[in-house]
């Protein structure tokens, strides 16, 4: 099994282009599946979840090719309605296939989504979206059979009691070649929503109010194919960002988002780090101990701060001036990497959905496993700046995310070896 091992202390200097975006390729590509042409899609992060979702693809009877950070896939060929409950345990976002599945043949048998990783996940809202697009959905021992009642889902009128992105995702997909029109009240606003859709949209999709709380689709009979360029990965873009903050380094992002990732900018400037951005790039300048977060970090849907970003932050803020407060609003059980920053030292103190973290002057490094994606990055962000060697074994969480991370932290000169 592969590790990383990482020797501390180094201040990160340098510029690195920000990878393609995880959360939005994945989707991205289900929607390839209502495509009746061949789709290109440009900036795919090469990552372990985008392997699954290639796939997926592939049993359910497309052809989906890799070149470099390309994606070709053809749906064309696409006749299966089963996935496999191997595949759909590979990865949480398996779940978005249902809506792609059921926009592209009708019906679809799926399982659901395994493991316990940062508290339970239920897909209800998911489900009752379906009914009321006039799916019948029967679940018996953990399958999930769906089928819509004359071959097309119905347009439908749903209010989300919370804005889920699967949720959202989901029903988009379901929702562009069903019969009539469509509207999501409380939808997800996230900008991994705007990227599916506006790849749907060139794909001849009649979707309006994406990255706003009411999203409205008109259903059309089929999708043409596209070329279409997958917007950069904001969460990476926190994580180089935090890393290079807590090492007291320099950084320029390339193919960066800056709207995308103000909710985090803006948290981050209070740590006293200098962050200037045009267009797509982001320069962030730390130099000295990073300052306490003073107004506690909440974690909210967007343009709230989010929640993928909360162990990265705490990553750097474990060794700054000061106490921060950390509410984790959206998972029940996302403190797992705590464990491990404490077993380096740090001083945090976790209560229900409250952390508090008070910084220390310096962490040693540690042998630590990833517990989650984020959480992995996290330690590798608490190993760069302690002092001595870490190791960090189980790190397949962290390659189902990050393109390459030993390559990215070495080219801002971290040191950083995968064994
Ligand atoms: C969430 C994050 C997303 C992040 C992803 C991966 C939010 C709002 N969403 O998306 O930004 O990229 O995790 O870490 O921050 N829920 C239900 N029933 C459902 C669906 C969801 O109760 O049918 C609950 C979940 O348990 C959770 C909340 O709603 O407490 C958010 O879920 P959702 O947005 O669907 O999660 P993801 O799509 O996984």
């Amino acid at each position: 099994m592969q590790k990383l091992i990482i020797k501390g202390g180094k201040r990160l200097r340098g510029e690195i282009p920000l990878q393609g975006c995880k959360n939005s390729a994945l989707p991205i590509m289900a929607a390839a599946l209502l495509c009746n042409e061949e789709c290109t899609l440009y900036n795919c992060p090469k990552l372990t979840d985008v392997f699954s979702a290639s796939r997926i693809l592939n049993g359910l009877g497309c052809r989906c090719s890799f070149s470099g950070n390309t994606v070709q896939i053809d749906s064309s060929t696409a006749s299966e309605t089963e996935i496999s409950e191997q595949l759909m345990r590979e990865m949480r976002s398996s779940i978005i296939f249902m809506g792609a599945m059921l926009g592209r043949m009708g019906e679809c048998t799926v399982s659901v989504p395994g493991g316990c990783e940062l508290g339970p996940r239920p897909i209800d809202m998911h489900l009752s979206a379906m009914r009321k697009m006039g799916i019948d959905v029967r679940e018996t021992g953990g399958r999930i059979s769906c089928k819509a009642s004359g071959k097309k889902a119905k347009g439908a009128k749903i209010s989300l009691f919370f804005p889920s992105v699967g949720a959202t995702e989901n029903i988009i997909l379901c929702a562009v070649t069903a019969e009539g029109e469509t509207v999501i009240n409380n939808a997800a606003r996230e900008p991994e929503i705007c990227d599916l859709c506006g790849f749907l949209r060139a794909c001849g999709a009649e979707i309006s109010g994406d990255g706003e709380s009411r999203i409205v689709i008109k259903g059309i009979p089929e999708l043409h194919g596209c070329e279409y360029r997958i917007m950069p990965d904001r969460i990476a873009g926190a994580t180089y960002l935090a890393m290079t903050a807590a090492s007291r380094g320099e950084i320029i992002l390339t193919n960066a988002c800056p709207t995308e990732l103000e909710p985090f900018l803006t948290v981050l400037e209070q740590t006293g780090c200098s962050i200037y951005s045009d267009d797509d790039k982001i320069y962030l300048r730390s130099g000295t101990r990073l300052k306490a977060v003073r107004d506690r970090i909440r974690t909210m849907p967007h343009p709230g701060f989010p929640t993928d970003a909360q162990a990265v932050l705490m990553a750097a803020l474990v060794s700054a001036d000061g106490t921060s407060v950390f509410e984790e609003n959206i998972f029940d059980c996302r403190y797992r990497h705590t464990e491990a920053l404490v077993k380096m030292g740090a001083d945090i103190q976790v209560m229900g959905k409250i952390a508090v973290v008070k910084g220390i002057d310096k962490l040693n490094g540690a042998n630590v496993e990833a517990t989650d994606l984020r959480g992995g990055a996290a330690m590798v962000i608490a190993g760069l700046s302690a002092d001595g060697v870490s190791e960090i074994t189980q790190i397949h969480h962290i390659d189902r995310g990050y393109e390459k991370i030993e390559e990215a932290v070495s080219a801002l000169g971290g040191d950083i070896q995968r064994v």
